[in-house]
């Protein structure tokens, strides 16, 4: 049983996707064992407690200091077992102790096609307007091993996306986003397939 937990900040939607696959079969020996966020209102926990999967919310609100805050998440992460941890619209920097910790065991979904558009400050909308700003005819997802750098893992899995004429950032961001959940469900099913074999 490949045993997941999933950092959220927002909407959640790629949690959804990966609970989704848990309950439809797709993702077989799967479990999401936990849900952190970083922050307390995102609607991300409403899709986990209709779940009734274990959250936990460890943003600066409730940790202001940065080694209290890894150490509650670190602390969260090993409690519940997790052998693969998956950042899913997470708005936070992993630190080291944790990028360390779970060194291979830890993803991330990048909503463009990595290395262009990413790094920091390129999250959510800021990612598509900068797409579209640059003249690109194509964009897409990423996802990726997270390290000590933002955006800089080596890649996983990357599906590109066509840049329509006329598309806004928010036209983007939704065609980009059916492929963000189509290919973090399948990076996490290699991890189970993976884990199937060892
Ligand atoms: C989206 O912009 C997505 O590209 C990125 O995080 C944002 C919110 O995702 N991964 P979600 O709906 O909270 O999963």
């Amino acid at each position: 049983m490949l045993k997941l937990a999933v950092l959220v900040s927002g909407g959640g939607t790629n949690l959804q996707a990966l609970i989704d696959a848990v309950n439809d079969g797709t993702l077989a020996r799967t479990r999401i064992v936990l849900v952190v966020s970083s922050r307390g209102d995102a609607h991300a926990l409403t899709r986990a407690r209709e779940q009734d999967i274990p959250v936990f919310v460890a943003g600066r609100a409730q940790y202001p200091d940065a080694a209290a805050r890894a150490d509650a998440i670190g602390g969260a992460l090993r409690g519940a077992g997790a052998d693969l941890v998956v950042l899913a619209g997470y708005m936070s920097i992993v630190p080291p102790e944790l990028t360390q910790a779970f060194a291979g065991r830890i993803i991330n979904i990048h909503p463009s096609l990595i290395p262009k558009h990413c790094g920091l400050g390129f999250y959510g909308k800021n990612v598509h307007r900068a797409v579209l700003d640059a003249g690109e005819t194509e964009s897409g997802a990423t996802v990726h091993f997270v390290d000590e750098g933002v955006d800089t893992g080596p890649v996983i899995l990357q599906e590109k996306v066509p840049v329509l004429p006329g598309d806004s950032a928010d036209s983007l961001a939704a065609r980009v986003l059916v492929t963000e959940h189509r290919i973090l469900v399948e990076a996490v099913r290699r991890f189970a397939d993976a884990e199937r074999i060892t």
